[in-house]
């Protein structure tokens, strides 16, 4: 009898390849889903998997989506929204998920996609970034603040409790089907004007500035075996770091993306991130700032070593699947 697996957030970029992977496994036998807005398994051609709408601040949709369930597998967050919407979902919400799994006593194990992000933009941070740093979040920029305030909570639900859980800290996700990173790309924020446009006219291209901190991406695919492979693996329980191979540059994204990158000291970033810190209204977007203060390159061999996780794809070739589908579909 094979596993049943819930997953909360399963049409999201990473929640469609990780039941894609999932729905190969063969030790998977059932994958029940679940999130807000409608959605097919079927258009995917996945076979195992039965889809419910539902919201994670909902506690009877989430006791009813982990009651049947072996492992939980919880993705449904927001990652580029309001502060105030994102920490009524990501916080709540994370919370609701634990606790309904520990109350439900029939899962056993928990995945949760914590983030790089969690470890916060601290310039004191070791280098690079093992699973034993402490998790201290960077307060002005509010994902990365709640992933740590996430972890804490969870740490706390999950004391005394027989869970196990696989919290995996990817760095930031790319490919073909995670969009994100260039869509977060000011020039692809321009309401109604494409970035094929903007480049067509030579001295057009938005200016983006490069800080020279190394940038680590993992591969949609990559990042959905880790989590598939959380969920059905003998190995420990415990934090695992997910980067593929190798960094990229800014300069390197933002040419490969549509940009005109422009060498800054890593000063200029600062003064910019305490700037947008004192802003009365500060727009979301812009607190993602706070990346370019520091590296946060992490060091991935217990993933590697403890795990039995293998990425197929370098950071500089998930950047070229990226931008080769961006290109593509212009
Ligand atoms: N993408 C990255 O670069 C990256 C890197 C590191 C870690 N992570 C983490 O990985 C996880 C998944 O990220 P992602 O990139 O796949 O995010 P995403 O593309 O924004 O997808 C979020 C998913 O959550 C669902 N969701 C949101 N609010 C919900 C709610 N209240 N109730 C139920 N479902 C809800 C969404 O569907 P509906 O909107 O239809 O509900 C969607 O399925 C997050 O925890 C994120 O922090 C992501």
């Amino acid at each position: 009898m094979g596993l049943t697996v819930a997953v909360t957030g399963p049409t999201g970029e990473i929640g469609i390849s990780a039941v894609t992977a999932l729905e190969a496994d063969p030790k998977v036998d059932r994958i029940l889903g679940m999130a807000r807005r409608p959605f097919d398994p079927a258009e995917h051609g996945w076979t195992k998997t039965e889809y419910r709408q539902g919201d994670i601040l909902d506690r009877d949709a989430v006791d009813a989506l982990v009651a049947d369930a072996d492992v939980v597998i919880h993705l449904a967050f927001i990652v580029i929204g309001s502060r105030e919407e994102a920490e009524r979902i990501n916080l709540a919400g994370t919370r609701a998920v634990f606790s309904a799994t520990i109350d439900a006593k029939r899962p056993t194990r928990m995945v949760y996609t914590s983030s790089v992000a969690a470890y916060g933009y601290h310039a004191d941070n070791p280098l690079p970034l093992t699973e034993e740093t402490p998790i201290r979040g960077t307060k002005e920029h509010y994902y990365s603040a709640q992933k740590a305030q996430c972890e804490e909570a969870i740490a706390d639900l999950v004391a005394g409790t027989d869970l196990e859980l696989f919290m995996l800290r990817p760095c930031i996700v790319a490919g073909p089907k995670a969009p994100a990173l260039a869509n977060a790309m000011p020039w692809n924020m321009l309401p109604g004007i494409a970035t094929s446009a903007i480049n067509a006219v030579p001295g057009l291209k938005v200016p983006f500035p490069d800080h020279g901190v190394p940038v680590q991406l993992v591969h949609h695919d990559d990042v959905a075996a880790a989590i598939a492979l959380s969920a059905t693996t003998d190995a420990p329980a415990g934090a695992y770091n997910i980067a593929g191979d190798g960094t990229v540059s800014l300069t390197e994204i933002v040419d490969a993306l549509g940009g005109r990158p422009v060498p800054v000291p890593s000063s200029a970033v600062k003064i910019a991130a305490e700037a947008v810190k004192r802003l009365p209204f500060m727009p979301s977007f812009f607190e993602w700032i706070h990346i370019g203060r520091t590296s946060v390159v992490m060091d991935t061999s217990k993933a590697r070593d403890v795990l039995g996780w293998t990425p197929q794809f370098s950071a500089k070739d998930t950047l070229e699947a990226l931008a080769y589908a961006r290109k593509s579909a212009e």
